[in-house]
């Protein structure tokens, strides 16, 4: 029985000795060492590289080092019917949370507008908004979310929120379903997208969806570039009905340096940074999965295969 970190980035061998810290007994192994591949019986993963899952033929679960999971359903050579987890982290949600509300901020004030104008030597001090004349709507209730959309009401702003089955969160106004996305969408003067990435989100960013929302309101991806489509949104800048939009997630990362959008003025762009997990806060359930997964024990923060999510 052992581990196998499977990334593509330059955090294998953090994760691989955090985990091995947590517990001196595990034995773990980096996907890119000699390693015994039929002793592997749990995948640590993220954004691992097509087809590597298919490499372990005892593997009895697949752990993703991140709360999205949709790459790995992406990989139709994944071992299937086995369980697959997230993280659920108060960091993760956290660092989400704090992200959202500096890009909101910065929208209010046109911080992003001003660096501009300070790189050109223009002096332009252009209209603010205020917190009690906006209304936030988030895309996606989920853990990040709802955290997201309770810390909005504590700085004053309007929340709404819409997702696929009806939640209920103090003091946010909540929207579910196609029938009452309209609503949701017309009164939402800043959009933030934390949906999970599935077939029925794919695109859910498109010039249908954005059109229904006020002229001169905001966009915010902090979800997957698979959500939005960017032609679309850039016709919405151009066309003036949107001001602007701050996207952290991109269909290919990093994005490619011929996208339009690293030159758009009104296209704000973080390197998908929002929220990153931490290991020393989520690598405690990664081991304690791993000793309920060899107790037979029910694991936590199962993804339901069929929602994919
Ligand atoms: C980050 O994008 C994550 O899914 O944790």
């Amino acid at each position: 029985m052992a581990i196998v970190v499977i990334r593509q980035d330059n955090k294998i061998e953090l994760w691989k000795n955090a985990l091995q810290k947590a517990d001196n007994s595990l034995k773990v192994y980096s996907y890119l060492e000699d390693h015994p591949k039929d002793e592997i019986t749990m995948a640590v993963t993220w954004k691992h590289p097509t087809g590597t899952l298919a490499n372990y033929p005892n593997l009895k679960f697949i752990a993703s080092a991140g709360a999205g999971v949709d790459y790995i359903f992406e990989d139709d050579s994944r071992p299937k019917n086995i369980p697959i987890t997230r993280i659920v982290d108060p960091f993760l949600a956290g660092d989400m949370s704090e992200h959202v509300l500096a890009v909101i901020f910065a929208h209010l004030k046109n911080l992003n507008v001003y660096k501009l104008d300070q790189v050109a030597n223009v002096w332009g001090p252009k209209e603010y908004l205020r917190i009690k004349d906006v209304t936030v709507g988030i895309l996606g209730l989920g853990e990040l979310g709802a955290l997201t959309a309770t810390d909005l009401t504590k700085f004053g702003f309007k929340v709404q929120g819409w997702s696929r089955s009806k939640k209920n969160i103090e003091g946010v106004a909540t929207f579910s379903g196609a029938n009452e996305q309209q609503e949701f969408l017309k009164t939402t003067d800043v959009l933030v997208c934390l949906l999970p990435l599935t077939t029925a989100t794919e695109g859910i960013l498109n010039k249908a969806l954005l059109s229904q929302l006020p002229k001169n309101s905001y966009v915010i991806n902090v979800a997957r570039g698979g959500h939005l489509v960017d032609e679309d949104l850039i016709e919405l800048l151009d066309a003036n009905h949107l001001s602007g939009a701050c996207l952290d997630v991109y269909h290919t990362e990093p994005l490619p340096k011929s996208h339009p959008f690293w030159n758009h003025k009104k296209v704000h762009m973080t390197p998908h940074y929002a929220s990153v997990s931490d290991t020393n806060s989520v690598i405690p359930q990664m081991v304690e999965n791993y000793k309920r997964l060899n107790s037979g024990e029910k694991l936590q923060n199962l993804v339901d295969s069929d929602k994919g999510y």
